[in-house]
């Protein structure tokens, strides 16, 4: 029985690969160890915490000890590391958390691999999720791909940026076998409302403004959550040591013209008027620093590993939609409390 390490399994993208692990692979011990963030939220996991071969282990990967500790007496086979301070308008406001996080967390975990491990590294793997908000921004052509230099700009991202190389340099100094993927913008349900998608559903379904940053002209790539849960999953067990995968969903949107699809499906779904919802639309002071396109050319892990995304955004996004719809009690659950704060100073202050 293989024991596995997924830190960050109680938020957004974490907890969707626990659900995949621990269904998909009964004879693998789960260990979902999770601080429990404002982002991390055990009702995510409400069907599998009941699971015989799943265990939630509260902690902070930032505590140097307690990481050691843990890993000493688990014995973890392999780490797949999604644990991070994730939102780039908070590292704007607070840039601190995201070094100890994203940069200390992360070094902390490879130091412990390195210590339980020792030169017994055969069939380990420590696996580190990471963003393509690393590679900086793209004009209105191009992709990135695995061998696009760094150049990443809002504190979140260096971070992120940070962690990559020290995972690549544990890699290469001390033989680590590590393996790292970089992906585009994720959507689904279990997502806090902080990020485009589910914020603007919540805020059309309550009638609030939609604050478009600057004129709404900025690309993101969206990829369906599940479809990223399993790219981590044929690479946690297909990539190749010391490799490095991109992850996209080939389905770029401008900001606004996205927004105009929820509001319209919204409509829909709320029996409102056609347009109505598009009166929220309310543009605002732009992000500092907003990375204006990425893009990811994901034909590395299409060609080396076969994977492909398996639903069409047009799908993708009315399961979202529904999703969170029809879970209004997780959205005024987690809208309420710090949110509240939070929206305050994001938002109403701006
Ligand atoms: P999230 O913010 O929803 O979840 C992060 C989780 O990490 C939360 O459960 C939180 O409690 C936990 N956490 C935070 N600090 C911790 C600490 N010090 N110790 C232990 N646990 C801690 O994030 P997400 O959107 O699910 O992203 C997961 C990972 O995937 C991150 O590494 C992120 O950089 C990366 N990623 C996200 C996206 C995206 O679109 N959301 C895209 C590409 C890569
Ligand atoms: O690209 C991968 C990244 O995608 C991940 O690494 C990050 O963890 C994740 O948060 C996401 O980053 P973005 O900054 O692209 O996502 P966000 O949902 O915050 O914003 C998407 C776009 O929408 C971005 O151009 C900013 C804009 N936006 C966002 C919010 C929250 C608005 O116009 N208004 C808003 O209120």
């Amino acid at each position: 029985m293989k024991t596995i390490l997924i830190t960050g399994g109680a938020g957004f993208i974490g907890s969707h690969v626990v659900r995949l692990f621990v269904n998909k692979y009964p004879d693998y011990n789960i260990i979902n160890l999770d601080k429990l963030t404002y982002a991390g939220n055990l009702a995510n996991l409400k069907d599998v915490e009941s699971a015989s071969n799943y265990e939630f282990v509260k902690g902070d990967i930032v505590d140097g000890d307690f990481i050691q500790k843990l890993f000493e007496e688990k014995q973890f086979d392999g780490i797949i590391h999604l644990a991070a301070e994730s939102h780039v308008d908070r590292s704007i406001s607070n840039p601190m958390e995201f070094i100890h996080t994203n940069i200390v967390g992360t070094v902390n975990l490879l130091n412990a691999a390195r210590h339980i491990w020792g030169d017994q590294m055969e069939g380990k793997r420590f696996y580190h999720i990471s963003t393509d908000e690393v590679y900086g921004s793209l004009g209105e052509e191009g992709f990135f791909t695995e061998t696009t230099a760094y150049d990443p700009h809002s504190p979140y991202s260096a971070s992120k940026a940070s962690s990559d190389h020290l995972v690549r340099a544990y890699h290469d100094t001390f033989g680590l076998p590590t393996v790292i993927s970089n992906c585009s913008n994720n959507y689904g349900g279990y997502q806090f409302p902080e990020k485009l998608i589910p914020l603007f559903i919540h805020n059309i379904r309550n009638n609030k403004p939609l604050p478009v940053y600057g004129k709404g002209e900025n690309v993101r790539d969206w990829l369906y959550v599940e479809d990223h849960a399993n790219a981590i999953d044929l690479i946690y067990h297909k990539g190749v040591i010391g490799e490095t995968y991109n992850i996209g969903g080939n389905n770029e949107w401008k900001n606004i013209d996205l927004i105009k699809v929820l509001c319209e499906k919204m409509d829909v779904k709320l029996g409102r008027e056609k347009g109505t919802s598009e009166k929220l639309i309310t543009y605002v002071k732009d992000r500092a620093g907003h990375d204006l396109r990425y893009a990811i050319d994901s034909s590395k892990i299409q060609k080396e590993l076969g994977w492909e995304p398996s639903l069409q955004f047009e799908e993708g996004i009315e399961i979202t939609i529904n999703w969170y719809v029809e879970n209004q009690d997780w959205l005024d659950n987690v809208t309420s409390g710090d949110y509240l704060k939070y929206y305050e100073k994001q938002y109403i202050d701006r």
